[in-house]
């Protein structure tokens, strides 16, 4: 089918004129460019700026939405005042660049058949939130979340999971994924924290590089534009709630915020961006003109294009309240450094009569235009619109991203606590139970339904993996906001004849129930128990059968100290993907040995927010007096089914500005099978102008370690990564001692330390 299309399209040209040189592929992108633009009227270059949502998006939404609802509602795809047909005579008409929310590859042609018919022919540019897999789409390889990759701290595993994904994206005719979120996520009351690579700047900046070149790649045939997001400061609502403000001084956004940003651009190449929902210090992020131009473009030198967030332009002037119109409000935006709207009617007509009335420099739109196609033409989109149908099922959920999704669940889990109940070797019952045990939650947010045979739930994992032994499931209910107390009886009645008993508890972050999730975007908390019924199931089972591993399932840390206390073996998997059932029941037989580590605080309670590792140190002056002052996890914990011993911790007493730090550590697995350690390496200064966290990640290996093996484990730190804004804004290491602390996690205890002296 491509060939033909391609071929309509070309002998189109034939047949009335010599082709144009833009559509020449043998010519320099740069060249083909120019020559497009100078054809381009006003219009079809603000067209290139405008997002629409995808036909069947807008098709489910109309039937979701019913009575006013349809006229007012903008949480879902679709437009009160346009018909599918005037959608797709926009198309033909040029008025729309890119779409977002395709639903598969037929569609993606449908589009571009559509756009083949515009004056100019220029391709869409089609975007979806493939942020963990291509996981809207149906067929597609879902691997775990964010949260959930970061806990493998696998530098190499990301980078493949994000390549594999661009190949599925690109094989359904998407050239553009909104990933990586490379918010750093302070507040568990947020969410969307599941869908960061947690709460420590430095970790989120690697990570996000990792996946930004997985998708990017050479923007190859089989790679996509990556779209770091969302710039920034969202991770902190000063609420809890999303897009709530942020009040953050410069040098705050600079050693806090901006530094995955920074290497997104300067390392990853990031070719787009997308501005936050929220509003620093009294500027809302879509019109933040320091953010999206100053630092961005002049400071770092970024290339690509920004994109706004889903109705962000509007909602300088409606909610924001900082534009007196829509059309100011498009205007503040666009001068700010923003290049496409997402998503909707009002902005060319706006922008357009801006333009004309000489209230909107044309310049704006030119640059615009011009990195918009610039992506068209170097995607390969010109000379080649469309994709194989056929071919675009195979490609997905193949064996090889099934192996990685399944590798990705297996490192991603995190034993919290085991006092030797696991591994479950020898059990011959095992009871699997909770609201999380056995349906498609495993997944998190930014996933429609699978099919089930795609999905392995925890108790159909528990059922293969325990081949051998009685594995039964007792639904406990699974509502999390509406629990049913009469569910619990039947579970907990039986829970005293097995060997043991795993409950499977947590959140619900599925974007397509909407009723019932309590956990994902838009979906924000103001505590941060289980909700529902959940601890009673729990504490009602213990009374049973005190041989009861707990399960987490969830998209966001969840504080439940009597937890902790009380039950034997604790597992926090996040949302581990299609995957996961297999993966937890390996985890608790022992065929797994778990190395995952939390990449986010685990508070007490939710009156510790902000709970974070690398806290000031006048954060805990004073303690408080009804909640322990220590979280109940700490960053960059996690254990094993063996031990580690550290030692020999070895530092230069001195060193240069400009010289390298070699740390070493001698890493002892003193346990009795192999295992992975993470090992972390953390910094503190001594003494600096300007107040600094208490410990700051600066390096992290995964160790491989066979039984009784010692490793020296080796980190080359240039003195240069201990530098931060100082009290003058400077970027700059100040000379002066540094504590050098290397261990397990950012727990005090587990933490071998060493002073190194910097002079200039
Ligand atoms: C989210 C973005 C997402 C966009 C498109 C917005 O609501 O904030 O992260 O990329 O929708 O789906």
């Amino acid at each position: 089918m491509a060939v033909v299309f391609s071929f309509l399209s070309v002998s189109v040209w034939a047949q009335t004129e010599k082709a144009p040189a833009y559509l020449n592929p043998n010519l320099p992108v740069n060249q083909r460019v120019d020559d497009l633009m100078k054809r381009m009227t006003l219009q079809e270059k603000i067209g290139q700026m405008c997002q629409y949502v995808g036909l069947e998006h807008v098709r489910e939404s109309i039937k979701k939405l019913k009575g006013k609802n349809l006229k007012g509602d903008d949480q879902y795809g679709m437009y009160p005042h346009l018909s599918i047909n005037d959608l797709k005579q926009l198309t033909r008409e040029g008025k729309i660049g890119s779409f977002l929310h395709v639903k598969d590859a037929r569609e993606a042609n449908e589009l571009q058949r559509l756009a083949m018919q515009s004056r100019l022919k220029i391709p869409l540019l089609l975007g979806i939130d493939a942020i963990h897999g291509h996981a809207l789409i149906y067929g597609a390889t879902v691997y775990p979340t964010q949260l959930s990759l970061s806990s493998s701290w696998d530098d190499s595993l990301l980078y493949q999971i994000a390549k594999a994904t661009a190949a599925e994206v690109r094989a359904t005719g998407m050239h553009w994924t909104f990933s990586p979120n490379v918010e750093i996520a302070r507040d568990p009351r947020w969410g969307r924290t599941g869908e960061t690579f947690g709460e420590d700047p430095f970790l989120v900046t690697r990570l996000g590089v990792d996946f930004t070149e997985g998708y990017q790649g050479n923007w190859g045939k089989n790679n996509i534009l990556a779209c770091a997001k969302h710039m920034t400061g969202g991770g902190e609502p000063f609420n809890g709630l999303n897009a709530a403000p942020l009040d953050a001084s410069e040098r705050r956004l600079r050693n806090v915020w901006l530094p995955p940003y920074k290497a997104q651009v300067e390392e990853a190449h990031v070719y787009t961006i997308m501005a936050a929902h929220n509003e620093i210090s009294g500027t809302p992020c879509h019109e933040n003109k320091f953010l999206l131009t100053d630092v961005l473009r002049n400071e770092w030198g970024f290339q690509g294009f920004v994109v706004s967030d889903w109705m962000d332009m509007e909602r300088i002037y409606t909610l924001h309240h900082a534009a007196p119109s829509y059309d100011a409000a498009y205007r503040q935006s666009i001068e700010a450094g923003m290049d496409m709207h997402m998503h909707g009617p009002r902005f060319l007509k706006s922008v357009e009569k801006s333009v004309e009335t000489g209230k909107l420099d044309e310049k704006y739109i030119d640059n615009a235009a011009r990195k918009i196609l610039y992506a068209k033409f170097k995607l390969g989109l010109f000379d080649s619109p469309f994709v194989n149908e056929k071919k675009a099922e195979k490609a997905l959920f193949t064996p090889a991203h099934q192996k990685l999704a399944l590798r990705a669940a297996r490192e991603d889990i995190i034993l919290l606590k085991n006092n030797g109940l696991l591994p479950l070797k020898g059990a011959k019952k095992i009871l699997v139970t909770g609201p999380n045990a056995n349906n498609q939650r495993i997944l998190g947010d930014w996933a429609y339904r699978q099919p089930d045979d795609h999905v392995t739930t925890v108790y159909e994992g528990f059922k293969e993996i325990f081949s051998g032994a009685q594995v039964d499931f007792i639904n406990s209910g699974e509502s999390l906001l509406h629990p049913n107390d009469e569910l619990l009886k039947k579970p907990v009645s039986k829970a005293a004849g097995y060997d043991a008993v795993i409950v499977v508890v947590g959140s619900n972050s599925l974007r397509y129930d909407d009723k019932e999730k309590n956990c994902g975007e838009n979906v924000d908390r103001g505590t941060l128990n289980l909700m529902g019924n959940q601890l009673k199931l729990i504490k009602e089972i213990y009374a049973k059968n005190k041989n009861v591993v707990v399960v987490f399932v969830n998209g966001r840390p969840l504080a439940e100290p009597w937890i902790k206390k009380n039950i034997p073996a604790i597992i926090e998997a996040w949302e581990p993907g299609a995957f996961g059932g297999q993966a937890i029941a390996e985890v608790v037989k022992g065929t797994v040995n778990p190395s995952g580590k939390l990449t986010i605080t685990i508070p007490y309670s939710v009156g510790q927010v902000h709970m974070i590792y690398n806290h000031l140190p006048s954060a805990y002056l004073h303690k408080y007096v009804d909640i322990p002052s220590s979280p109940l996890w700490h960053f960059g914990y996690g254990i094993s089914y063996t031990t580690y011993k550290y030692a020999g911790l070895q530092l230069p007493k001195q060193v240069h500005l400009n010289d390298t730090i070699t740390a070493s550590v001698k890493v002892t697995n003193t346990g009795n099978r192999d295992g992975v350690e993470i090992v972390q390496l953390y910094i503190r200064d001594d003494y600096s102008t300007a107040t600094r966290p208490v410990k700051e990640l600066k390096a992290y290996q995964r160790v491989l370690l066979k039984k009784g093996e010692t490793r020296t484990v080796t980190f080359h730190l240039p003195v240069a990564a201990l530098a931060y804004y100082n009290a003058q804004s400077k970027y700059v290491v100040e000379p002066g001692t540094f504590t050098i602390m290397v261990g397990s996690s950012s727990r005090n205890k587990d933490l071998l330390k060493g002073k190194v002296l910097v002079i200039k």
